[in-house]
């Protein structure tokens, strides 16, 4: 399962990647305002770092105005996929924009059928928001389930790439699943190193460590 990371902070993308934790990134307009960056220049400074597919935004609502956009935020760099909503005339963008041989990812997608009528429309990634829909009582990972299913059924070969991830037990989920991305905070990636059971143990060995006054440097 490949990790993407849901932020625009540079130095929280530069930190996982070090680690190869980053197969690539995803960002919103709300990740891009929170940055407090230009996104044409925020994007380009991640596509720089980060050879793994680069998702940008577009913001028009019509598919005229998505494919435009789309075709300029992909002049940033060879790695840029651009994202666009689920609605209809995002549908005719990613059927345009794929068409031209881009990347794609489709977004806000909360149904099954939704995500199906993304791969018909030729989408690279399809965004299933998880957390968005724990949010309103909607069991998320059922839907990464759903997708999975129909995906297998027909062959798409649009990549499922679990969205609104904001836990450790969503990862594993997901990973059990076969979501073939996820994307989520750095915190949230981070956190996958954490266990009890490790502090505890780690803690141990410190105080027993601590009675042999050895060292071994
Ligand atoms: C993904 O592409 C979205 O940007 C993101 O995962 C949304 O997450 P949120 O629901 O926690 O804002």
């Amino acid at each position: 399962m490949k990790f993407f990371v849901d932020t625009a902070e540079i130095d929280a993308i530069a930190e996982l990647n070090d680690l190869g934790m980053v197969d690539g990134v995803t960002t919103n307009p709300s990740l891009i305002a929170k940055s407090g960056r230009n996104i044409l220049e925020v994007t380009k400074e991640i596509c720089d770092l980060v050879s793994g597919p680069v998702s940008a935004e577009v913001v028009a609502a019509d598919a005229e105005g998505m494919i435009a956009e789309g075709r300029k935020l992909a002049t940033i760099a060879e790695n840029i996929t651009v994202k666009v909503p689920l609605t209809w005339d995002g549908l005719k963008a990613c059927k345009v924009l794929s068409g031209e041989g881009r990347m794609v990812n489709v977004t806000l997608c909360f149904s099954v059928n939704q995500a199906l009528i993304a791969a018909k429309a030729g989408a690279t990634f399809i965004s299933p928001f998880v957390g968005r829909l724990d949010d309103v009582n909607i069991d998320g990972m059922e839907l990464i389930a759903d997708i999975r299913e129909v995906y297998d059924n027909y062959g798409f070969d649009t990549q499922i790439l679990a969205a609104s991830i904001r836990t450790a037990n969503h990862i594993a989920e997901c990973a059990r699943i076969g979501a073939d991305v996820i994307t989520a905070p750095p915190a949230v990636i981070k956190g996958l190193a954490n266990h009890p059971l490790t502090d505890k143990g780690l803690a141990t060995f410190a105080a027993d460590w601590e009675k042999t006054g050895q060292t071994i440097l």
